[in-house]
């Protein structure tokens, strides 16, 4: 049998450079990459597209049963959106969701597609509830005004009208209905390394991330 698949999980807020992180991450020990808010997204979409409200539970629930690894939609630019992000945001809240996406996830972490000897998981709740027993944790972050500017300025990349004091606004109370829900709250597992990145180029976070991840599997 092959040997057991490294699992790396990358946690952190909105905004804290966790997703371009994770990607270079799994790049440089070739490992396969799965972003886990992507999933909420579908989710949240495929609710709004089926006319329902995404705090719905049941209407949740039952999008997020129908959400497999093939389907169409997480292929999507849609996903990108704010109104798909704030979707996602409250079908995150749901229980039923949660433990729908849980298998997927887990699945992924134990079989990476491909045949790749490791899998980084990037999202909310990785290194505490999907994956405890991964090998490397990190927490991403960054303070809020610098998440915010930093959205601000990729929105204004993509040619997306944006205004500063809404991006910010957005920001902080996806912030708070991601930490305060009852289920899977965002915070760091008590063994991640925390990495507040407010004052780094993405080229300092990815060296000192590489730097754990070899210190915690003894790969380099
Ligand atoms: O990382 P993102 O912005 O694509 O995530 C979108 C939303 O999905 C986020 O506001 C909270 C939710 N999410 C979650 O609850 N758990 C995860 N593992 C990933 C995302």
């Amino acid at each position: 049998a092959p040997a057991k698949a490294v699992v790396v999980a990358i946690d952190g807020p909105a905004a804290s450079g966790k997703g371009t992180l994770s990607q270079r991450i799994a790049g440089a020990f070739g490992f396969a990459h799965l972003d886990t808010g992507v999933l909420y997204r579908a989710v949240g979409v495929s609710v709004l597209r089926a006319g329902g409200d995404p705090a719905d539970n049941a209407a949740a629930a039952r999008a997020a049963y129908e959400l497999h690894p093939e389907h169409p939609i997480l292929q999507e630019v849609a996903l990108r959106t704010d109104e798909a992000a704030q979707a996602a945001s409250k079908v995150a809240a749901v229980p039923e969701v949660r433990a729908a996406l849980l298998d997927f996830q887990r699945r992924f972490a134990a079989h990476p597609p491909g045949g790749a000897p490791g899998a980084v998981l990037d999202g909310r709740d990785i290194g505490t509830v999907v994956c405890p027993d991964a090998q490397a944790k990190l927490f991403v972050t960054a303070s809020v005004e610098v998440r915010a500017e930093r959205r601000l300025r990729e929105l204004q990349r993509r040619g997306i009208p944006a205004i500063s004091s809404d991006v910010l606004e957005d920001m902080k109370s996806r912030d708070a209905r991601d930490s305060q829900r009852a289920v899977a709250p965002l915070r760091p597992a008590a063994d991640a390394f925390v990495l507040d990145t407010s004052a780094l180029d993405a080229d300092q976070v990815f060296s000192m991330a590489v730097a754990h991840i070899g210190s915690k599997t003894g790969l380099k």
